[in-house]
């Protein structure tokens, strides 16, 4: 008998390339503790509906748990002239148990098996991601704590824009990556819909019990239509897409960390431990974590375009292309599991600079835009207040000084006089000022802190 699955229909074996060529076992071997899971839910259903004896059932799970421990221990031998996980499974249980193990495909189909394999796979990988990104999240939350008090520069097109707090800026941090979760959370949803019972691409003719085995696999609904389900990759693009969002926040704030790392910034202490040297310069730190978490964005981004071009032409059902999916799913999961990893402990370790950012808290105008909102409350048209300012900071510009330097009289509104309109100058003023939901007012940040604290079980 071929050692092949599908073997009976063949006379002559496969040509070595092409073994080679086809098959997928170097990499699906990750499947194999979902696929031996999801292969058990099934012979327990083929018992529950008479297709196999209990007592055959019972063999083929405990067998298969032998399987999974083999495998587990290193002990499986893999070979490409059994092309895949799904097939060195079921070789190794017929290996055990001969005609018994023969039963357990019945009902079902590679094509419907490996997609239960790989939604059962993300489904964990969902719920390990989520994990991380909290522990990120928590060490945003701790940062904005502990520097809860400094005043930061905020930029627009990293130009000196308005001050915030420092919690203000680790907290966006939060929000993005809450975002994230929220995205997973959904995906989540298309993610857990049992394929199994699919089987080929029109379902069987046999009375396979899919509720069973939807119960048994913790799965919240069935796939309603079989042919769409082994060409569905959706759940897969989807995933695959929030990993993409999650590795393009990360890349943003490593830009900005690289930046705020540089001599000219010099507003980070990063951790030695997140840094290395370099083998000619005796005095370098480079912040190389930094510059990989925002290099290995473009593997993960890759990924997600290298699956869309993989599934944009193919016709309903299954097509061995799609075979291609997991390489791209692995490696982006990779890597955005481990850019996590290490964002977490960078952040926690990392300090601010709080001489620094000070000592040059004052250049840069962040307090114009709130001058400009204090003559709007005075009585000026917001467009006649931007002028007056704009025109201030020109004067500033051209004397090399700030806008507290500048004579009162320049300041005097109709009805106010420059001496008072003045007090609302420096940056310290300027970030008291702030009162709107949402804004870096320190009321405010420090009511979201404590949400966050509270969300998050800090
Ligand atoms: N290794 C295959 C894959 O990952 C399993 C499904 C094979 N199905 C088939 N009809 N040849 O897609």
């Amino acid at each position: 008998m071929s050692q092949k699955t599908w073997g009976g229909r063949f006379e002559g074996g496969t040509d070595a390339q092409v073994e080679k060529f086809t098959e997928s076992i170097t990499f699906d071997r990750r499947l194999f503790q979902h696929d031996i899971r999801a292969s058990r839910a099934h012979a327990a259903m083929l018992a529950e509906v008479g297709l196999i004896s209990a007592a055959e059932a019972d063999a083929i799970r405990s067998a298969l748990d032998e399987i999974g421990s083999e495998i587990e221990a290193g002990k499986m031998e893999f070979s490409i002239s059994l092309e895949d996980i799904h097939t060195h499974i079921e070789r190794a249980l017929i290996a055990r148990l001969d005609d018994v193990g023969r039963k357990l495909h019945t009902g079902r189909s590679r094509n419907d098996q490996v997609i239960t394999d790989v939604k059962l796979w993300v489904r964990d990988a969902i719920d390990d991601l989520d994990g991380l990104l909290v522990e990120l999240q928590r060490a945003f939350v701790a940062s904005a704590e502990r520097e809860h008090g400094v005043v930061l520069p905020g930029y627009t097109h990293l130009q000196r824009a308005q001050p915030v707090l420092a919690a203000h800026y680790f907290l966006a941090y939060v929000e993005k990556f809450q975002r994230d979760r929220e995205r997973l959370a959904d995906c989540r949803k298309r993610v857990n819909i049992l394929p199994l019972g699919a089987a080929a691409l029109a379902g069987s003719s046999l009375p396979i019990d899919r509720e069973s085995v939807r119960q048994k696999l913790g799965f919240d609904s069935i796939a309603r239509n079989s042919l769409d389900v082994s060409s569905d990759r959706d759940f897969l693009l989807e995933f695959v897409f929030v990993l993409s969002m999650i590795a393009t926040h990360l890349s943003g704030w490593a830009e900005e960390w690289v930046i705020w790392s540089t001599t000219e910034f010099n507003f980070l202490d990063l951790p030695d431990a997140f840094c290395t040297g370099s083998s000619i310069m005796p005095h370098k730190k480079n912040p190389d974590v930094l510059e990989l978490t925002r290099g290995k964005t473009g593997r993960v981004i890759g990924a997600l375009q290298g699956l869309f071009v993989l599934v944009k032409g193919l016709p309903l059902a299954y097509n061995r292309d799609l075979q291609e999916d997991k390489q791209a799913l692995f490696d982006a999961y990779d890597t955005v599991g481990g850019c996590l990893a290490v964002a977490a402990p960078l952040v926690l370790q990392t300090k601010l600079r709080r001489e620094v950012i000070v000592s040059r808290l004052e250049d840069g105008f962040l307090d114009a835009t709130t001058l400009m909102e204090s003559l709007i409350s005075r009585g000026v048209p917001m467009r006649s207040a931007h002028e007056v300012v704009g025109k201030l900071v020109r004067q500033c510009e051209q004397k090399q000084c700030r806008l507290v330097d500048l004579p009162d009289a320049e300041f005097d509104q109709p009805g106010a006089s420059g001496a008072d309109i003045k007090k609302t100058l420096g940056v310290a003023n300027a970030l008291a000022a702030f009162k709107s939901y949402g804004s870096t007012a320190p009321s405010e940040v420090a009511k979201q802190l404590d949400e966050w604290k509270t969300r998050l079980g800090m």
